[in-house]
């Protein structure tokens, strides 16, 4: 079993991804941090607590973390139009108690990490803003941290809010950048797999009608994500598992092949937010094909499972 820490921006594919690691066996969940991205690291802890008492987890510690970039005051790029004004779709999942713990994010990452050092994965799926928080407050986390799985950047193919930059990336460049150029191990999930791994319309029918109030409310969440893509890339026949296929990787990496790279990320002007990568034998490990019908049956088996539990 990896011991595990999963940064989100809760956002329905973050959702996917919590309930996706919640039936995961492999994996051994030490706590979950939120950031700013999709919604604010407010509504964002707010989300994942919400997730976790539907999915019958409500005993796992979220920590919230970053409200703003890593070297920049603003927030500047949010993502209701793809996520619904309350990042789940506007699908109404039951109240929560607003009880946070009291550690920030970025702390909870150290602690876990000297707890257990070379055993912690973290698995990011938001802007890279608290583990560049974290490496800076604890430089010696470099050579501690077991691996970085993140799901960001699109070095291939375009970006998904400018033609560049994809969004998790363009949230906080500075930070993306930070972390990728850190030394520390990282498989970079980007759109140019994620993009490939879809979640069907007809599998959303099969939730609805699950009589489950989960399978209904997932159902709900994700015809709102779907009707986005549908507007925005009607030729794809579905929505984009961004998130999920990160917690996959960390799963089983033979879902991907990936190549070594160097990658920077552009920081300034119309390209901020862009990843460069250049071939580079001790680089980090981008992920360049995917084999998506295994990897979409196995998250789809596994949510299910919660999901009709
Ligand atoms: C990434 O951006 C966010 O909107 C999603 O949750 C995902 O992490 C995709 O570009
Ligand atoms: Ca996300």
């Amino acid at each position: 079993m990896k011991k595990v820490i999963l940064d989100v921006d809760t956002g329905i594919d973050d959702a996917l991804a919590i309930a996706y690691a919640l039936q995961s066996p492999e994996i051994e969940l030490l706590g979950i941090t939120t950031g700013y991205g999709n919604v604010s690291a407010e509504e964002a802890t707010r989300n994942t607590k919400q997730i976790l008492a539907l999915l019958q987890s409500p005993e796992l510690k979220v920590f919230q973390g970053a409200e703003h970039p890593f070297k920049q005051s603003d927030t500047r790029h949010r993502a209701y139009e793809v996520h619904g004004d309350n990042g789940l779709g506007n699908a109404e999942f039951p109240d929560v108690n607003d009880v946070i713990e009291t550690e920030h994010a970025v702390d909870f990452i150290i602690s876990m990490v000297k707890a257990f050092p070379n055993e912690v994965t973290l698995i990011t799926v938001a802007t890279q803003t608290n583990v560049a928080l974290a490496l800076e407050k604890e430089p010696s986390l470099v050579k501690e941290i077991d691996r970085i799985v993140m799901m960001g950047g699109a070095v291939t193919v375009p970006g998904n809010v400018t033609p560049y930059a994809e969004a998790n990336f363009f949230g906080d460049a500075d930070s993306a950048h930070y972390v990728l150029q850190s030394g520390v191990p990282v498989t970079l999930i980007g759109l140019d797999v994620t993009m490939q791994t879809l979640l069907k319309r007809d599998e959303l029918q099969v939730w609805e009608h699950s009589g489950t109030k989960a399978g209904q409310l997932f159902a709900q969440m994700c015809h709102f994500y779907m009707d986005f893509y549908e507007k925005e890339n009607p030729q794809l026949g579905g929505c984009a598992l961004h998130d999920p296929l990160a917690v996959g990787v960390a799963i089983d990496q033979s879902f991907v092949q990936t190549e070594k790279m160097n990658v920077i990320v552009e920081r300034e002007g119309e390209r901020r937010g862009q990843s460069v990568g250049e071939q580079a034998p001790s680089g980090i490990d981008v992920a360049l094909r995917v084999d998506r019908e295994r990897f979409t049956q196995h998250f789809l088996e596994r949510v299910q499972k919660g999901l009709f539990a």
